[in-house]
């Protein structure tokens, strides 16, 4: 077998519904760490000539980057004709500008260090906002594989009456896009942020929503607080309790106990980033396609012109 997918621990379960699509072997990652807390990563030594794929999921970036690198630079040195990533959820993204004088600009630095790691790069919904491109990030080839009919599906067949409701005016892009695709309304409200973890939101048009079910959609739940202030508003909007349709549950601390907590009727996402509760919408069909795309790249024609 000519491809060999490496799955990082946390991503097991979409790394081998990957495997399968692509007729990959799958070969974990062997990941320890010493007592000083360095990182001693192992891989399979049967990697001369294959292409190699590797997934790993980068909801905890600053403690799985090193170990990353590592893994991509041994499958070259083990003999690896071409070494790839899926990241489902790519890291970083919303850092793509200097808030504050002084403060790194994360984004293009990160897509650098990947970039020097891995011949070509996949990933769920990046959030691209001010790079409003992958491939404007970065040099390697990137597929940006977008949940958008996944979600749509999901939306048909669970919350036929829906209204989409998009906490910002960055998420008019995939919240459109969802609507459009399950035929259902939708509605951004305008979001003014007053700090790290303070939001203010108000929907622009509450009596069009009346008698829908309101889903609100997000690529990121991050501390939770877009999403919690969205929900508090439309309690006040007597609309009924909101579904929360998200791609990156990233869910720092508690967020996902506080979307309950604020009234969220059920909470939904991806397995980008996995989550017992919340993952029911699957993506690896899509990054399979993708990564078929990129591999095909790869490997010369066998049909003579
Ligand atoms: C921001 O532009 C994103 O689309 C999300 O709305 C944001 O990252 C959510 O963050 P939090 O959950 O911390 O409010």
């Amino acid at each position: 077998m000519s491809r060999v997918l490496i799955p990082f621990p946390d991503l097991q379960p979409l790394a081998v519904d990957l495997a399968a699509r692509l007729n990959a072997r799958v070969a974990p990652v062997g990941w320890r760490r010493f007592p000083d807390g360095e990182s001693l990563v192992t891989l399979d030594p049967q990697l001369s000539g294959v292409d190699v794929v590797v997934v790993a999921g980068l909801r905890n970036v600053d403690s799985v980057a090193l170990a990353l690198r590592f893994v991509a630079e041994t499958a070259r040195e083990l003999g690896a004709r071409s070494v790839g990533l899926v990241a489902p959820y790519l890291p970083y993204m919303r850092q793509d500008t200097r808030f504050h004088p002084g403060e790194a600009i994360s984004a293009p630095i990160f897509a650098r260090f990947l970039e020097q790691s891995v011949d070509w790069l996949v990933t769920v919904d990046p959030h691209l906002h001010r790079n409003p491109r992958l491939d404007g990030l970065f040099s390697i080839p990137t597929r940006h594989v977008a949940a958008a009919a996944a979600m749509a599906a999901w939306v048909q067949a669970n919350v036929p009456d829906a209204i989409l409701i998009g906490p910002d005016s960055e998420s008019a892009q995939w919240v459109g896009d969802i609507a459009a695709r399950a035929q259902v309304p939708f509605q951004v409200l305008a979001k003014i942020r007053e700090g790290d973890r303070s939001v203010r939101v108000s929907l622009p048009d509450p009596v069009a929503a009346r008698g829908r079910t309101p889903v609100v959609v997000d690529d990121i739940v991050s501390s939770g607080h877009t999403m919690i202030e969205t929900l508090k508003h439309l309690a006040t909007l007597g609309l009924p309790p909101a579904t929360c349709l998200v791609t990156h549950a990233v869910f720092s601390e508690d967020a996902y106990e506080r979307l309950l907590a604020a009234g969220a009727q059920r909470v939904v996402s991806t397995d980008t980033i996995p989550h017992p509760a919340c993952n029911a919408i699957a993506m690896a069909p899509g990054l399979a396609l993708a990564c078929e795309s990129l591999l095909a790249e790869r490997t010369p024609s066998l049909v003579a012109p």
